[in-house]
């Protein structure tokens, strides 16, 4: 498996009007994403749900050509407190539920890392062994999952 990084960062805000032809940068992170066969999202929590800068580029990539429709997603997330972003992760799998997003999502296979600060070195690798081999079995069971789904397609 390849993992490649959509950066959200310059993408400006959703804007209905120019959505047919919208700034190069919003093209090429549509693009990839339309290029890759499945999305994982790690989003942090910020105020119980997730990033407004994470939601707009949903926003984007809901509208014209609608790239995520029947693509597979993966959510994980991590934060210092003990709920490791559940609440984020409550309102994206909603988001991702939407109609112009419509991207299916493994159940049974969610990823709360709590208390991160103390699973992970000073680089910021993850150490924590048990964490790291429940990550490894998710993303296996990820994988054997969107390969029967494009089996059904
Ligand atoms: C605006 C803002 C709101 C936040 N709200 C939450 C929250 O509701 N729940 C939570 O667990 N962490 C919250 N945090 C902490 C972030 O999830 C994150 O842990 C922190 O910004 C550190 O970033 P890092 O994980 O990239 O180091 C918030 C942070 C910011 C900046």
């Amino acid at each position: 498996m390849d993992i490649e990084i959509a950066s959200i960062r310059d993408l400006p805000h959703y804007d209905q009007d120019i959505e047919n032809e919208p700034p190069a940068v919003v093209k090429e992170f549509k693009s990839k994403v339309a290029a890759a066969d499945a999305v994982l999202w790690a989003t942090p929590e910020y105020n119980y749900s997730i990033p407004g800068v994470l939601k707009n580029a949903i926003d984007w990539l809901s509208r014209v050509d609608k790239v995520m429709i029947g693509k597979p997603s993966l959510i994980v997330g991590a934060s210092r407190g003990a709920l490791g972003t559940v609440r984020a992760q409550q309102h994206l799998r909603d988001i991702l539920y939407s109609i112009g997003v419509s991207s299916p999502i493994m159940l049974g296979n969610e990823v709360y890392i709590g208390a991160v600060h103390e699973k992970i070195d000073e680089n910021g690798n993850l150490t924590h062994e048990p964490t790291v081999a429940f990550l490894d079995q998710v993303v296996e069971n990820f994988v054997s999952w969107c390969k029967q789904a494009q089996h059904q397609k």
